[in-house]
């Protein structure tokens, strides 16, 4: 072999050493509530207020995207996928749409959630759509035949005909799925979809708490909904109430966790329910919001402790997650 051969094989040898470093130091085996999330590429994952929808083995993430440099006249949702919810692949921003009501300057798109219609075979996205005094008040919603898009934009209302700001998913069991909208006058909704995902179909409670960043999950029997103050982004101590059914009566709301600790700094925006061979493991997803840098806002995931009507969201520590068999377990720092 030529010297020259010799070194541009070595040259090559070590590249190839080197990405293979990269993609095993990427490959992640705990979640770090509160930490910089790296995404396949190493970016800190841009998915806040977010949703996730699962599509046979893969977990989708959908969220606003608000990494730095971005077209101010436009907003961003990105779309992540993920087999085991530890390692997320970015597959793009899956929104980008500009003014779609004209909104005027600083319009709003914010808390995007999507459900999968089987009836249309549609993935319908909804998200808060807003101007920005927050008076528009109402739902958009845009589709896609795929989980990574792109998402088409259809159209906005106010669902029931009532003002909606923080929006909220939740499928049941039973597939049947729901909306979880934030009202100011009224309070906190939970309305049952249509089949095709593309309206509402019929309320089926109204809480009278003022409660945002509303989520849901079914578990033993109990359905556990979880909510925020009104305090912008700030945080405050996060609340859960019981019931047998989604119709109520729904108990009082009490503090998930310690109320000094203000929900460890963050804001619901799911329970997301991990069912598996062996156990069921619900992940409380929450923000850690920057107002003022947002795209270094932080997550809180963490399973919370639940059953027999409590729910309790236990200090924040790193945790490995094993989706096939529902089971996590904190993991060493
Ligand atoms: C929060 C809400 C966020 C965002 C923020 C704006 O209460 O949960 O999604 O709307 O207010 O101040």
């Amino acid at each position: 072999m030529s010297n020259g051969n010799y070194l541009l094989k070595s040259a090559i040898l070590c590249l190839g050493l080197i990405a293979g470093m990269r993609v095993s130091a990427q490959k992640l085996t705990k979640i770090s509530p509160g930490e910089i999330w790296p995404d396949d590429k190493g970016e800190h994952i841009q998915a806040h207020g977010g949703g996730i929808t699962k599509v046979k083995d893969t977990y989708y993430w959908y969220g606003e995207e608000r990494r730095q440099g971005l077209d101010s006249n436009k907003r961003y949702v990105s779309c992540y996928a993920s087999t085991d919810l530890m390692n997320w692949k970015f597959k793009g921003d899956v929104v980008q749409m500009t003014d779609p009501e004209n909104l005027g300057r600083h319009w709003i798109l914010e808390r995007p959630k999507v459900f999968y219609s089987k009836k249309s075979r549609q993935y319908v996205m909804y998200f808060h759509l807003d101007n920005a005094t927050y008076k528009y008040a109402s739902v958009g919603i845009a589709v896609s035949d795929k989980p990574d898009g792109n998402f088409r934009y259809l159209k906005s209302f106010r669902p029931l005909g009532h003002e909606s700001r923080d929006i909220g998913q939740f499928t049941d069991d039973d597939g049947t799925q729901y909306l979880i909208f934030e009202d100011r006058p009224l309070g906190f909704h939970i309305a049952k979809l249509t089949e095709d995902c593309l309206n509402i179909d019929r309320e089926m409670c109204l809480m009278p708490e003022h409660m945002e960043g509303g989520a849901i999950v079914h578990y033993k029997g109990l359905y556990y909904a979880i909510g925020s103050a009104l305090t912008g982004w700030r945080p405050n101590p996060n609340q859960y109430a019981t019931a047998k059914s989604l119709e109520g009566p729904w108990s009082e709301f009490r503090d998930i966790a310690p109320k000094e600790t203000n929900t460890y700094g963050s804001q619901s925006t799911l329970l997301l329910k991990v069912a598996g061979r062996k156990d069921t493991t619900i992940v409380f997803l929450g923000d850690i919001w920057k107002p003022k840098t947002q795209w270094d806002s932080r997550y809180l995931w963490m399973p919370v402790e639940i059953g027999d009507g409590k729910l309790w969201l236990p200090q924040p520590k790193p945790f490995k997650i094993d989706v096939k068999n529902g089971t996590a377990v904190k993991s060493p720092q």
